[in-house]
């Protein structure tokens, strides 16, 4: 870590491919007769997408601009997912587009007028149909999608837009998501009340590739956090399931990438106060907006302290001018000194995908563990580059 902060600089996104392929052989060995798709969102760089598609998963997007970027890592049309919420025109064009030459991607819709959308631009291809459960779970308001109105189409039209797609379209599936970071035991009975509605829907409609049961599985995030037991999460999908004659998929996003990365920030300023030791660090909620939005707590090391240091209440603060642009308030950690270099754990996903240029950041660079550069670092050029005028006198 040391080395790759010294050679990129600070702040850096560290990540771990073959972690990467790993999670993906651990999702495949849990659910080795489903579909395994990875919710791109969490992560969408070109090694990370390359790495899961060789790793044998497919992909799910979100936006025509992730459909783009799994199209340009290699992922062909068949394993490929576009989960359309409330799409912009411009998102429809551009997917129908590519949909000429890779006929095989599917277009998971969540309203019943995206059907007649689709029509309208001469779209006749593979479709799923994305169903609000009704019941929601994760670990946060902000992110439980499955009983928010916003997603879906409302469980008691499921069908009859199931049977209208069919019509129209080639009807292959039916899809639910109930949120992100499921993570004991309520949140797990809330995804099986979603898979148990979803068998029952299968039933219902019949004649159906596969029954998209969403991702959403947790990771720990404190050091006490127990780790997932994927193979019971994968289980109790399936019993929930019970028979239908067709394949489950299940699309984590989180899971696959989470703990393939850190993000590496240096202090800069130290300064006590009466409560806390303040650690100013060059990362921000800009590079990191987890804990800033959903209060998400992520581990932090210092990587120069060693276990000698003496310990106290530590603050460690962004750049940015917010109150709530901290990593932490209060922790138990080693005394920061200037110089020192901390990890913040668990960043891989929705980390560098949700960084930002607010205060006239550049966003950070990216490198893999193995040393390769993958993302340059963010000029100032960069964030000024659409600018236009600048002519007041
Ligand atoms: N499928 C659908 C339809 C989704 O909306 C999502 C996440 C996933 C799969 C993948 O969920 P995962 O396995 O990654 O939990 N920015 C938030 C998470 C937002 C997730 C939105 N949808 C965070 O940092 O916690």
């Amino acid at each position: 870590m040391r080395e790759l902060a010294a050679e990129h600089g600070t702040p850096l996104y560290v990540t771990d491919l073959d972690r990467v392929a790993e999670n993906c052989a651990r999702l495949r060995a849990a659910f080795p007769d489903a579909e395994v798709r990875y919710a791109a969102k969490a992560h969408t760089g070109r090694a990370v997408l390359e790495t899961v598609r060789a790793a044998g998963v497919d992909a799910e997007c979100a936006s025509a601009g992730e459909v783009r970027r799994a199209l340009d890592a290699g992922f062909p049309g068949g394993r490929l997912h576009y989960t359309a919420v409330n799409p912009p025109a411009r998102d429809l064009d551009l997917v129908v587009e590519w949909w000429t030459e890779h006929p095989d991607l599917t277009i998971t819709v969540g309203a019943r007028d995206t059907l007649d959308r689709l029509a309208d631009r001469g779209f006749d291809g593979r479709v799923c149909v994305r169903v609000n459960p009704g019941v929601g779970a994760g670990h946060h308001e902000k992110v439980r999608t499955g009983a928010a109105a916003k997603f879906g189409v409302p469980a008691d039209r499921a069908a009859a837009v199931v049977a209208e797609a069919r019509e129209r379209f080639d009807a292959v599936g039916v899809h639910a998501h109930a949120g992100s970071g499921i993570h004991g035991e309520e949140d797990l009975a809330a995804h099986r009340e979603l898979v148990a509605r979803m068998g029952d829907l299968a039933r219902e409609v019949g004649d159906l590739e596969y029954v998209d049961a969403g991702g959403g599985f947790g990771v720990p995030y404190r050091e006490s956090d127990p780790a997932l037991d994927l193979q019971a999460v994968a289980d109790a999908t399936r019993e929930a399931l019970g028979d239908v004659d067709a394949a489950l998929a299940v699309e984590p996003g989180r899971y696959v990438v989470a703990d393939a990365g850190v993000l590496l920030t240096a202090v800069n300023t130290v300064k006590p106060t009466a409560d806390t030791t303040v650690a100013g660090v060059d990362a921000g909620m800009t590079d990191l907006l987890r804990p800033a939005m959903y209060g998400a707590y992520h581990a932090i090391r210092n990587l120069d302290a060693d276990a000698g240091r003496e310990r106290a209440p530590v603050t460690v603060a962004g750049p940015i001018c917010e109150t709530g642009d901290t990593f932490c308030d209060g922790r138990d950690l080693p005394t920061p000194r200037r110089g020192d270099l901390l990890a913040v754990g668990n960043a891989g996903a929705y980390g560098y995908e949700m960084a930002s240029t607010y205060n006239s950041r550049p966003r950070p660079a990216e490198a893999s563990l193995a040393g390769d550069l993958l993302r340059e670092r963010e000029t100032l050029d960069g964030v000024t580059r659409l600018e236009r005028g600048g002519s007041v006198e």
